[in-house]
């Protein structure tokens, strides 16, 4: 029996990074060190509030389509993810 689990490749902001296969999205940039994932209309940072798809905190690109929540998304091999840095 392994123990190893199976991983994906994700691009986050063009960067490539190992992430578990059952990993959400938001979940993927916090791996990655990112403390935000949008800004405000006012330019202020935001990140994953809620975890549950309620507060729209979240929202990234996800291969190139806007306002995908990242709380509630699971990767996928090869998934690029953009955020508002
Ligand atoms: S963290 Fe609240 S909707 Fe994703």
């Amino acid at each position: 029996m392994s123990l190893s689990q199976p991983e994906f490749q994700v691009f986050i902001n063009g960067r490539a990074l190992q992430v578990p296969a059952h990993c959400n999205v938001a979940a993927s940039l916090q791996r990655a060190g990112l403390s935000h994932s949008r800004r405000s209309e006012t330019g202020q940072p935001r990140a994953a509030f809620c975890g549950m798809g309620q507060c729209q905190e979240c929202r990234v690109r996800i291969d190139g389509h806007d306002h995908r929540l990242a709380c509630m998304t699971l990767v996928v091999d090869g998934m690029q993810i953009e955020t508002q840095t």
